[in-house]
This record gives structure tokens, C-alpha cells and sequence, in this order.
């Protein structure tokens, strides 16, 4: 004897082929970029220990793994660079330096590898000794203005590299404003930014910041310019502004903790939203699987898809690897 109910949406789900047909959300190599770390110190790839499978490239070797990344299908890369200790300083001068690493890398990869997308993300952190994203006043405190006037100068420096985007990481107001009139007043009006509008003060960076010793001693602590993860109005209005100011994409970051962030930007905006699946948020899953506590490629892929199902159309992550060869 049956329920007389009209409403079985089990019917679909329980036949394959329809249950395949009623798919809303598919994750495609096209949306994935993947992180890449940098190192100019040593002839082989460095292992990141909070990090598995992810390495610090000797620019050398990085060209041919590119290469590799591309036949998968990855063909965009936002590159991280790991500053020798001895190139840090209170003002992070390196990233005006036409010869730094970052830019550097560019020149030669454009120079070897066709048909990708790079993107150089724009902040102080990797090249200060303190960490900060910024330069810092007398009073220990980031100094806004004098940040925004120094990365409105490096998107030049990294649009003249060759990055086709620049993305300001650094969370300092009017720093797109600024960086967009910097660029159209170079000449480069092709150069893109994506920007990190949503960017929250979380816990899920640390593995990165391992990744590119910008820890110190000291917690860095980045409240006075990242977003408090109790704040949704908050980052609404960092997207708004962003949006004003004239980038080309907004994210997100982190991705997952933040979906309801993401999802109220896809229906707020007519631009492009990216998501940052960022390091802890990569480590934790990988954690759990060495732990024999969950399964790694199907956490990662549900991960992946929650993001993209919230809203994200581009997703920036360590997974992108191993996840091209899963879709
Ligand atoms: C800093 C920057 C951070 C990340 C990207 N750019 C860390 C921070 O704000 O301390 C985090 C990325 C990740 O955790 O994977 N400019």
C-alpha cells in the first residue's frame, strides 16, 4: 500500500539517467587557477610541509611544470613569490625592484610558455620582515595611503613583467581606485584586476604564510585591515566599493567558511566572482585523509563544487591539479 502523495522528487534521483540529467552545477578546468609558490634559492622544487604536494618552484623547473599544469587543462596561475630573508625590509622595497623574483619569472615564463594567464598578487607581506601588508607608521600601525601609493606603482611593474591581472591582496581602502589610475595612466589598459574585496581576518592562512615565511615570531595580527569573519554587512559594502572603483573581478577568501559572502555577490554584481580556497582550507582536508578520517578526493571535489554551487565562477586553489584529473 503506497502514500497517495504527489511530490516524489525521489523519482528523478533514483533513475540514473535522469538523476544525471537534472545536474545544476559541474566544475570545469576553465574555472580552476591554481597558486604557484616561488623560490630563488634552490635548484629543486621545496616541499612545503603543512602543504602536501605543494612546493616552492625554482624558476628554472617551474616552466616545464607549467607545461605539464597545461595539458590537464590548467591554464591559469596566480604566482607567489618566496623572498630571500635577505631582500626583506621595515618598507619592503623588493617589490619595486624591476629584477625581483616575482617579475622576473614572469618574463621568463611568457617568454617560453603560450596561451596561459598569470596573475601577480599584489601586496607587501611577502617582502616585509614584520609580514604586515603594509608599511608601517610610527605607531606600529599600517599606513594606508603610503601602501596604496606603493602597489599603485608594482601593478605597473608587474603589468610591464607580463601579468595579465594583478590582484591587491592587501586589503587597504581605495587601493583599486588607485592601482586601476596607475595602470591607464602606464599605458596598460589591458591589465585586469582582480580583487580581493572580501578578504577576511582568518585562520586558514597559515600554511601559506609557512609557505612564504612571512610568519615572524610574533602573531600577525591583520584585524585593523581584514574583515572580521563575524561581518557580512561589512564585506557587502568592501564589495561595493571595489565594484565602484573599477575591478574587473571581485573575490572571496576564504571560500567555504564564506559561501553565504559568495553567494550574495553573485546576485549582487554583474561582474565575475572568484573564490580563494585557501591554504588552511586545503590542509584541513588533506589532514583529515592522512588521518584516515575522511577520503581526500572526494572531500576536495565537494569542497570544489560548494564553492562553484554558491556562486563563484572562477575558484583559486591548491586542488586544481589534482582535481583536473578528477572532472
Ligand atoms: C597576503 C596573502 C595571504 C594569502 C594570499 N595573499 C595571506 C595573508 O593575508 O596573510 C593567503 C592564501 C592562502 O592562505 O592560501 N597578501
Amino acid at each position: 500500500m503506497n502514500f497517495e502523495i504527489n511530490n516524489r522528487p525521489r523519482r528523478l534521483r533514483d533513475h540514473p539517467i535522469l538523476n544525471s540529467m537534472i545536474v545544476e552545477t559541474a566544475l570545469s578546468t576553465d574555472d580552476l587557477v591554481l597558486p604557484v609558490f616561488l623560490t630563488e634559492e634552490e635548484d629543486s622544487p621545496v616541499p612545503i610541509p603543512s602543504m602536501p604536494e605543494i612546493f616552492r618552484w625554482p624558476v628554472s623547473i617551474i616552466i616545464e611544470k607549467i607545461e605539464e599544469w597545461k595539458t590537464l587543462g590548467i591554464k591559469c596561475f596566480a604566482i607567489f613569490p618566496h623572498v630571500a630573508p635577505s631582500k626583506k625590509n621595515e618598507m619592503g622595497t623588493e617589490i619595486m625592484s624591476p629584477s625581483a623574483l616575482a617579475y622576473r619569472a614572469v618574463r621568463e615564463i611568457k617568454a617560453t610558455v603560450k596561451d596561459i594567464a598569470l596573475i601577480a598578487d599584489l601586496a607587501l607581506d611577502p617582502y616585509t620582515i614584520h609580514g604586515h601588508d603594509g608599511i608601517l607608521s610610527n605607531d606600529g600601525r599600517v599606513d594606508n595611503d603610503k601602501t596604496v601609493e606603493i602597489l599603485a606603482k608594482a601593478a605597473v611593474l608587474a603589468a610591464e613583467a607580463g601579468y595579465d591581472l594583478v590582484a591587491p591582496s592587501d586589503m587597504m581602502d581605495g587601493r583599486i581606485l588607485k592601482i586601476r589610475q596607475s595602470l591607464e595612466g602606464a599605458g596598460h589598459v589591458r591589465t585586469g584586476i582582480v580583487s580581493y574585496s572580501a578578504k577576511f581576518s582568518s585562520s586558514y592562512y597559515g600554511p601559506f604564510r609557512d609557505a612564504i615565511d612571512s610568519k615572524t615570531d610574533m602573531f600577525v595580527d591583520k584585524s585593523g585591515y581584514q574583515l572580521n569573519p563575524a561581518n557580512f554587512r561589512e564585506a557587502q559594502r568592501e564589495l561595493a566599493l571595489d565594484h565602484l572603483e573599477g575591478a574587473d573581478i571581485l573575490m572571496v577568501k576564504p571560500a567555504e567558511p564564506y559561501l553565504d559572502v559568495i553567494r550574495d555577490a553573485k546576485r549582487a554584481y554583474k561582474l565575475p566572482i572568484a573564490a580563494y580556497q585557501v591554504s588552511g582550507e586545503y590542509s584541513r582536508i588533506w589532514a583529515a585523509h592522512l588521518q584516515g578520517w575522511l577520503d581526500l578526493e572526494s572531500c576536495a571535489m565537494e569542497s570544489l563544487l560548494s564553492i562553484k554551487r554558491a556562486g563563484a565562477d572562477i575558484i583559486f586553489t591548491y586542488f586544481a591539479e589534482r582535481a583536473s584529473k578528477l572532472i
